[in-house]
């Protein structure tokens, strides 16, 4: 039997993607079913890129359903150091878990991790490129919050070019039909002009691009916000003279409608005052608390543990 990895939100059919969604919502609602299903089961979490959120998640998602876990948060105390390489690594670690969540600077890691691993691979976050579990993250979230995903109005706003939660969620929105989307970023950060392609030829979307917040924040159902991804930049200049394009505050939330709901996947570093936490329209909290649900069920997935008896 071939082994199901996910390196891409592609990897999932949007039947699939909904089917996490199902059970993401079931095991919210009735957590105690499913605090034994994966007894016996082990979950590595292979991280050479810091991270609070996806690593944590993920291990909090496997203790839930009665699993274990095992792994490295920082890879210079792992034979990293030494000089093995994630093949090494990972045919190694394939006979100690069921199934690894691998976070890697490096664009690409996880795929080649799955070539050689007799284990289901997640990708939880390459370079600049990808981050596939925060795409169902945010698909739940979106779901929970707003009852569909197919209808919104969305903006993104931050670092467009580096973000890889955003090029994760946008290519995966298009596959709901959503047809427009708002980019808001200074000229320097845009989304990648090979992925905005694609998306005009391949879902023939429409992508307005503005510069301020000020000019759609009334027109739109959900404002994802990002950071300026510092770690990614070449030089500490031109973050420095980046870094403040974008803060949402009190004054600019506003103009929004009662309904908008402020996403972000966090960590937050200055975008969203802390005036605006209080807002009941900021939901980031809560979004990182939906990536738990969204984990589990991802889990169960990978694993091909059948939970549909207990619905
Ligand atoms: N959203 C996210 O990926 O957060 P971490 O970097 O803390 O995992």
């Amino acid at each position: 039997m071939n082994t199901k990895h996910l390196i891409h939100p592609e990897d999932f059919t949007v039947q699939e993607l909904n089917q996490l969604i199902q059970i993401a919502q079931n095991i919210l609602e009735d957590p105690q079913d499913y605090k034994n299903i994966c007894k016996d089961k082990i979950l590595a979490t292979l991280f050479y890129e810091p991270s609070t959120r996806t690593r944590l998640s993920f291990e909090s998602a496997m203790l839930r359903l009665g699993g274990n876990v095992l792994g490295f948060s920082d890879a210079s105390t792992s034979s990293v150091s030494k000089g093995e390489s994630i093949v090494d690594t990972i045919q190694v670690i394939s006979s100690y878990a069921d199934l690894a969540a691998i976070r890697h600077p490096k664009e690409g890691a996880p795929k080649l991790a799955s070539k050689y691993s007799k284990i289901p691979i997640i990708n939880a976050g390459d370079g600049g490129h990808e981050h596939p579990t925060q795409t169902l993250t945010d698909l739940f979230t979106i779901y929970m919050k707003k009852g569909n995903i197919k209808d919104q109005k969305i903006a993104f706003c931050g670092d467009l070019k580096f973000g890889r939660t955003v090029h994760s969620l946008i290519r995966t929105l298009c596959r709901y039909n959503i047809k427009e989307f708002i980019l808001i970023s200074p000229d320097e950060l845009t989304l990648p002009y090979e992925l905005k392609n694609k998306l005009i030829e391949e879902y023939d979307v429409k992508l307005q691009e503005v510069s301020t917040m000020e000019e759609v924040i009334g027109e739109i159902d959900i404002l994802y916000m990002t950071r300026i991804q510092k770690e990614r930049f070449f030089n500490e200049a031109d973050y420095e003279r980046l870094k403040n394009s974008y803060i949402l505050d009190s004054s600019k939330i506003k103009l929004a409608k009662d309904d908008m709901i402020i996403m972000h996947p966090l960590p937050r570093v200055n975008e969203i005052s802390y005036e605006v936490d209080k807002d009941p329209r900021a939901i980031y909290f809560e979004q990182a608390s939906f990536g738990v649900y969204i984990r589990m069920a991802l889990i169960l997935k990978l694993l091909g543990v059948d939970c549909t008896c207990l619905k």
